[in-house]
């Protein structure tokens, strides 16, 4: 395939208001030219779930998200068949219990399927199920199509999803599913690409504030034992809290005011007030972080 025509295929850019590195840019591309489903990992608010988002958006497609939870089946992706309201029916109710069909409703890969236009498809959080649901689900993403027995039916695809999966954990995930997605890593962002973000969300944020405030935020962050790092999320919610209660610019660093946006862990605090108090002890700068 051409350069160009990958470009026909797929031209994804970020939106305005998501922050996109040209690696991840490429990979959205790849993933979409080659029809595979696009593996995110990453530490959590890196933007995973924004990144699919974004794709929708700017692709003016539908977003379906599938939330995975602990709980999940592969199945529940694909349909339900409601007996026990088939069973209800016959006893209580008036409709013709004989038409299955009726009773099975389809998830979200199902709508995926039948949907009439293309849409972007979000498998958010995968790590969350057990192991064996990724493998539970090769077959229908790759072939994009499964057999309902019940019914006789089979779902095709009308049109193949963009399919976006992210993942939070260092668990890793089952080798035949990882060959049949593309991969990217979404890293931590550097505090010249944060600014950016930052200024996604709050263009008019004043300088020396969001100065002080990065620094101090990614001294917490580089800070030795943490636990919980604080993460892109936090920082938004942290500035947010800074510019609201109009704290002055010169006590960011010193005070780290309303810390508790930003660590929520007892160890974590107790971390860092440990090193406030060795600091001002050996600092005659006074109440000094560092
Ligand atoms: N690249 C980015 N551009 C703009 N905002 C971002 C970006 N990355 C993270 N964010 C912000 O951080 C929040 C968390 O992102 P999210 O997609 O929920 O992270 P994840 O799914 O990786 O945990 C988002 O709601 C958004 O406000
Ligand atoms: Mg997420």
């Amino acid at each position: 395939m051409g350069k160009n025509k990958m470009k026909e295929v797929s031209n994804f850019k970020g939106s305005s208001t998501y922050v996109v590195s040209r690696e991840l840019m490429n990979s959205v591309n790849v993933a979409v030219a080659l029809q595979k489903p696009l593996l995110i990992k990453g530490e959590p608010g890196t933007g995973k779930t924004m990144l699919a988002e974004a794709i929708a958006e700017s692709m003016g497609m539908e977003l379906i998200i599938w939330n995975i939870k602990s709980t999940t089946k592969a199945q529940e992706g694909l349909y339900v068949y409601d007996t026990v309201q088939r069973l209800y029916d016959s006893q209580f109710g008036e409709g013709d219990v004989s038409d299955i069909k009726k009773y099975i409703k389809l998830g979200k890969l199902g709508e995926a399927f039948t949907s009439e236009k293309q849409v972007v498809m979000l498998i958010d959080e995968i790590d969350k199920a057990d192991l064996e649901f990724p493998n539970d689900l090769l077959w229908e993403l790759d072939k994009m199509e499964y057999h309902i027995p019940e019914t006789k039916e089979t779902i095709k695809a009308k049109h193949r999803p963009i399919v976006i999966i992210t993942s939070n954990a260092e668990k890793e995930l089952p080798d035949a599913f990882l060959r049949r997605c593309i991969f990217h890593y979404i890293e931590f962002p550097t505090e010249e690409k944060m600014e950016e973000i930052v200024r996604v969300h709050y263009p008019d944020i004043e300088s020396k504030l969001l100065e002080n405030a990065m620094e101090a935020f990614y001294w917490i962050r580089n800070m030795k034992d943490i636990q919980k790092k604080p993460s892109t999320s936090e920082l938004l919610d942290w500035l947010q809290a800074l510019v609201l209660s109009g704290v002055s610019v010169d006590r960011i660093k010193t005070e780290i005011p309303y810390v508790g946006v930003l660590l929520k862990k007892n160890q974590d605090l107790e971390t860092l007030f440990n090193v406030k108090d060795r600091n001002s002890k050996s600092n005659n700068s006074g109440y000094r972080w560092r």
